[in-house]
């Protein structure tokens, strides 16, 4: 693998919580794997007044260091504390930059992570540009942006504009973390590896899509940001649509960002939109309800800190559309996400349609259950086909099967955490895991419509469900005729049998 140039991280934000959970954890990591050049740097900003020691001193509580604080990667962590308003403050962060390439000997290739509250991810960019830190004739100037992108569909075309008004679209990269997760990646080997996958990915042999991310947490004292996001904003505008993307997009040229792009933008684009008369049938929006876990009291969703106590904010979504294309012409895409669910797990469930000649009856009822591929994206990373044997003994019998691939048989190979390779790729140059300006605006464009008539329309119910079921009962009647969810387990496998959640 290629190491990047020698560089400088600046972290804006850098006292907050994604920088201490995410951010030094995964450089670090690229750091002990040798991914990183000899001469790199971290300098991290925010408002809060830190000497550089100080935030050494943070940086060592938020990395389990194996053999005690690792004194090497800590000399290569600066800070400077700056008040985003101020443009004096950009131009003594230009001076600290130039002070530390050249006590390092690095070139002015700088990453600027803006790690901040949303509201200053037009600010910051302008206000570098203005001290001319945007300028590439030195060096890479990069932009990471975290999400949200934008609050709505105009909000996300403003700050494209505001970007774009100073950067190039590649120094631009949005950051989806879904993109940076191993399992999400291998969806595209899983599809164009392999010869057999292909030829029966569309809608004369699948019956159905299925994507499911639930997370048995709750919002863990985000509640004042969650509040005005909800599960559609916070998690289907993004991860959830761009897992649609890679599942239902064409294969793509070659490997590369904008060929990938530019699939996943077509897509978006055939997403039909769901008419303002159907909202209330094709998508549920729930909110969970107190109740008790495992013997355990759990507040309800209004009660969590931060929450408005008559809150609309949905903590549960579950919608069907539908992709006008070739491909997928018919095929419902049945989508959901939610907080408080009875595990953490993230899959993607392709059913095939059933043999169309029934062969197997028993007691007038067909046997053959249709074949499914149930990608796991998380936990126990891995692929499982579900397909039909005959049950050893007399007669014609027919059982449903497992076989089954998991990540961990792999021996001792760790998955990277998804921001290692996101910011690995980034200092490359390689923005194929990031979203594109306008795939980013085709998202909002589709679940704006979803967004307004929840806002504007007080008929549109959101139903309650209890922290730590599967959500509202209503999302079960999206599904069509006998079809049910798939109720995934923590373990890949475990149908059926025994399910530890
Ligand atoms: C984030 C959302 O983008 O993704 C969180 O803001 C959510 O609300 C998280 O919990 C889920 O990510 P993961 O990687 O834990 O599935």
């Amino acid at each position: 693998m290629k190491i990047p140039d020698p560089h400088i991280i600046v972290i804006f934000g850098a006292s907050g919580d994604l920088t201490k959970r995410k951010l030094i954890p995964a450089i670090y990591q690229l750091f002990v794997n040798n991914h990183l050049p000899a001469h790199f740097a971290i300098l991290g900003t925010s408002r809060t007044l830190l000497t550089d020691d100080e935030f050494r001193q943070r940086i060592t509580e938020f990395i389990t260091f194996p053999e005690g604080p690792d004194l090497k990667f800590l000399s290569k962590i600066y800070y400077q504390t700056i008040d985003y308003d101020r443009n004096d403050d950009y131009i003594s962060l230009k001076t600290r930059l130039n002070d530390l390439k050249i006590n390092l000997n690095i070139p002015a290739n700088y990453l600027f992570y803006l790690s901040t509250p949303p509201n200053l991810y037009d600010q910051i960019p302008e206000k570098l540009a203005f001290a001319n830190l945007h300028l590439q004739s030195d060096g890479f100037k990069r932009l990471i942006i975290e999400k949200p992108f934008g609050n709505n569909l105009n909000s996300a075309i403003s700050l494209n504009i505001s970007l774009l008004k100073n950067y190039e679209e590649n120094q631009i990269y949005r950051i989806d973390h879904y993109l940076g997760k191993e399992t999400v990646q291998n969806l595209m080997v899983t599809r164009f590896a392999n010869g057999i996958y292909e030829p029966v990915w569309n809608r004369n042999f699948i019956s159905r899509v299925e994507i499911t991310s639930a997370e048995s947490l709750g919002v863990e004292g985000r509640g004042g940001y969650y509040d005005h996001s909800g599960a559609m904003r916070d998690m289907i505008q993004n991860h959830l649509l761009q897992m649609v993307g890679l599942v239902a997009m064409e294969p793509p040229v070659v490997i590369e960002a904008n060929a990938i792009r530019h699939e996943v933008m077509k897509v978006f684009q055939s997403l039909r939109p769901i008419q303002p008369e159907d909202i209330a049938n094709q998508v549920i929006r729930g909110q969970y309800t107190a109740s008790t876990i495992k013997g355990i009291a759990t507040a309800g969703y209004r009660e969590e800190p931060g929450v408005d106590q008559l809150s609309h904010t949905e903590t549960y979504v579950a919608m069907k559309f539908f992709i006008d294309n070739w491909r997928w012409a018919g095929v419902p895409f049945y989508i959901r996400t939610g907080k408080k669910l009875p595990t953490r797990v993230t899959e993607i469930v392709i059913e095939f349609k059933p043999a169309p000649h029934h062969l197997f009856v028993q007691d007038g009822r067909n046997q053959n259950a249709p074949n499914q591929l149930i990608i796991r994206i998380q936990p126990d990373e891995g692929l499982l086909l579900k397909f039909n044997v005959k049950e050893p003994g007399a007669g014609f019998k027919v059982n449903q099967v497992n076989m089954d691939f998991h990540y961990s048989e792999l021996g001792n190979v760790q998955l990277p955490a998804a921001y290692e390779r996101l910011i690995l790729d980034c200092l490359s140059g390689d923005a194929t895991l990031y979203s594109r300006g306008d795939t980013v605006e085709a998202a909002w464009t589709f679940i704006q419509p979803i967004l307004d008539a929840w806002s504007n329309d007080p008929t549109i119910p959101i139903y309650g469900y209890p922290a730590g079921t599967w959500g509202p009962y209503e999302s079960d009647g999206l599904l069509d005729g006998e079809m049910t969810w798939r109720y995934p387990c923590k373990n890949l496998s475990d149908d059926g049998l025994y399910c530890e959640l």
